[in-house]
């Protein structure tokens, strides 16, 4: 079997992170090195506790978790989250034995990079809050990143005088992502079109229900998901950004330059991306949807739930 490629997860967990999560623990070819919480779509702490009851149900004991920053970098913004009312549509998972690690995203990230006899693939599915406060404490720790993947933006030309859609992860913390885009780091970037395009049918929900009581799990927490765009099913973002990891090549790719511009009128910045200035980012065009979802229900497959979910 080829050789693992060693990663850093951060994450909002939030819905779509749980299936994003379920993925990366399960795809064979991905070794997650640590997983770190970070702001987004609820409280820093729900978001720490949805990820360590997402790695329990998933009998997952061994993958460190730190928990990361509970706020943008520089100005907190308000914002709308559409995952239920503590990011897991509600659920609770009671009497969880993990624990987060008593140590800083910052401090655990960065030990993880400098202990590594390789560079480490990062991979931010959440506001990129984490991922700039890295860069910033610790600028030597670039050249221990292979490349940052994140889920954030769109790949549409911005036509001038319009106001673009503001996607959630760089609306949340725009300062931040101009820290990410701005750095020599190789970047991914995996656009929201991707999760909006390999949505989840009813029909896949179906069978994500019916495959076993982790699917059974999702089910229920996939209610309570709205992702505007994606009005008959469930939007798979996070989860893209796992399967461009296992298998890059259900993505067609593009460079691009991203910048970050602030419209008065969103309260906010996001990330434009230009096909004509020098590129600074990959970004994915096309998702080939029946591999994506191959690859989801093959992860999905492999999942024992240890507790009864209630
Ligand atoms: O815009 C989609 C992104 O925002 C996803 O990462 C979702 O989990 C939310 O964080
Ligand atoms: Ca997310």
């Amino acid at each position: 079997m080829s050789k693992k490629l060693p990663v850093i997860l951060d994450v909002d967990t939030g819905i779509d992170d749980a299936v994003a999560v379920m993925m990366a623990v399960k795809c064979k070819n991905l070794d997650i090195k640590l997983i770190t919480t970070c702001h987004g779509n609820t409280t820093i702490e729900n978001i720490t506790k949805n990820t360590l009851s997402m790695l329990a149900l998933l009998g997952e004991y061994n993958i460190p978790v730190a928990q990361g920053m509970g706020h943008a970098l520089k100005k907190v913004r308000e914002h709308v989250s559409v995952h239920g009312s503590n990011g897991m549509g509600g659920y609770e998972y009671k009497n969880n034995p993990l624990k987060a690690l008593d140590k800083s995203a910052l401090e655990a990230t960065h030990e993880v990079l400098q202990k590594a006899d390789e560079p480490i693939t990062m991979v931010c599915i959440s506001p990129p809050t984490n991922v700039a406060n890295l860069l910033l404490h610790y600028p030597e720790d670039a050249k221990k990143i292979k490349e940052i993947v994140l889920m954030v933006g769109s790949n549409e030309i911005v036509p001038e005088g319009a106001i673009p859609y503001k996607e959630f992860n760089a609306s949340v913390d725009p300062e931040a992502l101009e820290i990410v885009v701005n750095s020599s780091v190789p970047k991914v970037i995996i656009s929201m079109e991707m999760g909006h395009t390999a949505y989840f049918t009813w029909k896949d929900v179906y069978k994500t229900e019916h495959k076993n009581d982790f699917g059974k799990l999702l089910e229920v927490i996939f209610r309570q998901y709205h992702d505007y765009h994606v009005k008959n099913g469930i939007a798979t973002h996070d989860g893209c950004a796992i399967a461009y990891l296992a298998k890059p090549k259900i993505f067609k790719m593009a460079d691009a330059n991203m910048t970050v511009e602030y419209f008065e009128q969103l309260g906010s910045g996001v990330g434009v991306i230009d096909y004509e200035k020098t590129p600074n980012c990959k970004i994915t065009k096309e998702v080939n949807v029946k591999k994506f979802k191959k690859l989801y229900f093959k992860c999905l497959k492999k999942c024992k739930t240890t507790q009864e979910i209630e």
